[in-house]
Parts: structure tokens; sequence; C-alpha cells
């Protein structure tokens, strides 16, 4: 049966959307332990936004389509501002970052998944349809932590300044998908890739808690 990318994106959010719940609840399950604090989920959020904005530049180059290789260009800008932001927070926050390296100890298995993938729907699917709706929820998660904390500015510049931004990397992506995902072929690839992009983020996600106690870390 054949789709309209309209119909099969509404699909595909809905799907989505009992996924992002679910991990939405494991990543706020659980007190979060004594040891966690706001600067150490801070750092993860380094790593993350670096992350972020490697894939992105590393698609853009080799993105045949004119608009999904100015969104990712203008996403990989967004999340290098990003990571700004939250290296000054964590300056004021008393942690010089000396001797931080963001890349350590290796590129997360999600980042190595997703530099594979080579299909513009494919990457609009799970790089920014997918990968930026899980940062929203994710965020919102670390926002409530740093309340609960009382690091009001902190939760500030998530829900002020970063969220927008992500939000908007994951419209750029539904945009996207309207636009380019209107064969059976395409779309398929792109469920795929969406799942495929969820699993890894749980799989971090639980192995972040059993590993290391850490909950409630924000995306990017
Ligand atoms: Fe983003
Ligand atoms: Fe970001």
């Amino acid at each position: 049966m054949t789709m309209t990318s309209e119909e099969f994106v509404a699909a595909l959010d809905a799907e989505n959307h009992e996924r992002l719940a679910r991990l939405a609840l494991k990543s706020a399950a659980g007190d979060a332990a004594e040891t966690l604090t706001v600067p150490k989920l801070l750092r993860l959020a380094l790593r993350n936004e670096l992350e972020a904005s490697e894939l992105a530049a590393a698609w853009m180059t080799d993105t045949p389509e004119l608009d999904a290789k100015l969104a990712l260009a203008r996403q990989c800008g967004d999340e290098a501002k990003h990571y700004r932001w939250i290296e000054d927070r964590l300056h004021a926050l008393g942690d010089s970052l000396e001797g931080f390296d963001p890349a350590a100890p290796e590129p997360s298995p999600l980042l190595g998944y997703l530099r594979g993938l080579r299909g513009t729907v494919e990457r609009a699917a799970a790089g920014q349809f997918t990968r930026e709706a899980i940062a929203v929820v994710r965020n919102d998660v670390f926002a409530d932590f740093c309340e609960e904390s009382g690091d009001l500015e902190t939760a500030t510049l998530y829900r002020e300044r970063i969220q927008p931004d992500e939000t908007h990397h994951h419209e750029l992506g539904r945009r996207l998908l309207l636009r380019y995902a209107t064969t059976p072929e395409a779309q398929a690839a792109a469920r795929a890739a969406a799942a495929r992009t969820l699993e890894g983020a749980e799989e971090i996600q639980e192995l972040a808690r059993l590993r290391a106690g850490v909950s409630r870390a924000p995306g990017c």
C-alpha cells in the first residue's frame, strides 16, 4: 500500500511518540544517585553536542539536495553554539574543564551507525526527525532535574535557548521527510533508520545507568 509522505510522517511521528515516552520514563526512572550532579551531566551534554555537530558536518558535504544540505549546515552551527553555551555554564559552576576531552574515549556506537547512513531520507529520519526528538525529550527530563537541584539558570539555558533549536532541527527533519519520503522504498528505509536510532539511544541510556549510575542526562 502506498502512503503519501504526509501519511507516512504522521505514522512515523506516532510510532516515535510511543517509544519517546518510554525513553523519557526510563531516563527519569529511579532516584537520582547522590553522585549525580548538574556539572557531571553537562559534561555528557558536551559530548552529545560535539557528536551532533560532527554528524551534521559529515553529512552536509555529500548530501546532494540543497535544502537538506543547508539544514545540516544550520544544525552543525547550532550544535557548536550549544557546546559553547554549556561550556560557559560549566565554567560558571566552577568546572574549568581542564584536560577534558569530549570525544574520549571513542565515538558512541550510535554516532558510528548514523555516520554510515547514505540516503537523504534515512538521514532526515534518523538524524533530525528522531535523534533531535530524543534530544528534546531528554533535555526536558534534564531541565526538570536542574530545577529539582535548585539550578534554575541551567534549567533556563535548556528551556529557553537550547530547546527551541532542537525542536527546530526536528522540524527540519519533518520538512525533508514530507518532501522526499514519497516512495514505499524510501519510507521503509526511513522507518528502519528511525527505529534503529531509538534502539541505539535506549541502549546507551541503559548502559550509562548500569555502568555509571547515570540517568537524566541531556541529549544534544
Ligand atoms: Fe540539535
Ligand atoms: Fe544541541
